[in-house]
């Protein structure tokens, strides 16, 4: 299995493990991640969550060929599921973020609580470069944590970036050395078993329903047109690029 889950000492591991293809993201692979957010919810053994990846990857995103062959027809879709549980987990989630985290690897680093980059770290959100738009509510959330400006570069430009800009940009809280980063993350999470996990639990639903309903909302909206970019031409002419390992010529499109 390419999510490979365990609980120890009170902290829910969700690892991505599909190495061989970079850690892309399959429809099965997000249907696993959402249940085993759901479970932590209803899990007294788990008090927080710790998402990581593979020592030279964290993810490099939705899995292209799915995104060809099985693109999302609706918001039941495997990928909204986990970006709902994602959101709807009550526990405090810990990203330990080594290698790439590309598309949906850096979006779902915007959800977590805590964000523990390696120093190889490079994040990248390249939606406008597939021909495709924002997701998981990164056209609210990017603009809100870096303004305007800062936000354009890596939404629209799609430029990619080093874990000490993540954390300058607000998106990580500290970079570590590759070797340390589960660790550091590990301990991070294990901290919880000392705290009052009602109190936990509230103060994160507090903290999180300032903006609660704008999140969603915005995750709705671009999830409508990020459907319907999907099966443009532009985005078919990027997705066939990757596969032809060329740069997608966008020059016959206006
Ligand atoms: N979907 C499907 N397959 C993917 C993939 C993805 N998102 N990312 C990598 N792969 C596959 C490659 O096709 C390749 O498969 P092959 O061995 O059968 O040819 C394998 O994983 C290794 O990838 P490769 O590109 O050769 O590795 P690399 O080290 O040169 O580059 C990345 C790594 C992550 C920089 C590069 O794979 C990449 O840019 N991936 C796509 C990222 C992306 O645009 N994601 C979608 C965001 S919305």
């Amino acid at each position: 299995m390419s999510i490979k889950t365990a609980t120890v000492n009170g902290v829910a591991t969700i690892e991505i493990a599909r190495p061989e293809k970079k850690n892309a993201l399959t429809r099965a692979m997000y249907q696993a991640m959402a249940d085993a957010l759901v479970a932590v919810n209803a899990d007294k053994a788990v008090r927080a969550v710790l998402i990581q990846g593979q020592p030279s990857i964290f993810t490099s995103g939705n899995d292209i060929e799915d995104f060809m062959g099985s693109p999302p027809r609706d918001t039941d879709a495997p990928v909204f599921q986990f970006m709902r549980a994602l959101l709807g987990c009550e526990k405090p989630v810990i990203a330990a973020v080594n290698g790439a985290a590309i598309g949906i690897g850096t979006t779902m680093l915007l959800h977590c609580d805590f964000v523990y980059v390696a120093d190889d770290a490079r994040l990248a959100m390249p939606f406008v470069s597939l021909g495709l738009v924002p997701e998981f509510a990164s056209s609210l959330v990017v603009p809100s944590l870096m303004g305007n400006r800062r936000a354009a570069e890596k939404l629209l430009l799609g430029d990619p970036f080093t874990g000490e800009q993540a954390v300058e940009c607000g998106i990580a809280n500290a970079v570590l050395p590759a070797a340390e980063v589960v660790a550091h993350a590990r301990r991070v999470a294990e901290r919880f078993n000392n705290l009052a996990p009602s109190a936990v639990r509230e103060s994160k639903r507090l903290m999180r329903s300032h903006s609660a309903e704008q999140v969603r909302a915005a995750l709705e909206k671009e999830a409508e047109i990020f459907a319907a970019r999907l099966r443009s031409p532009e985005a078919t002419e990027a997705f066939q690029a990757f596969f032809q390992k060329r740069a997608p010529d966008f020059s016959k499109f206006d």
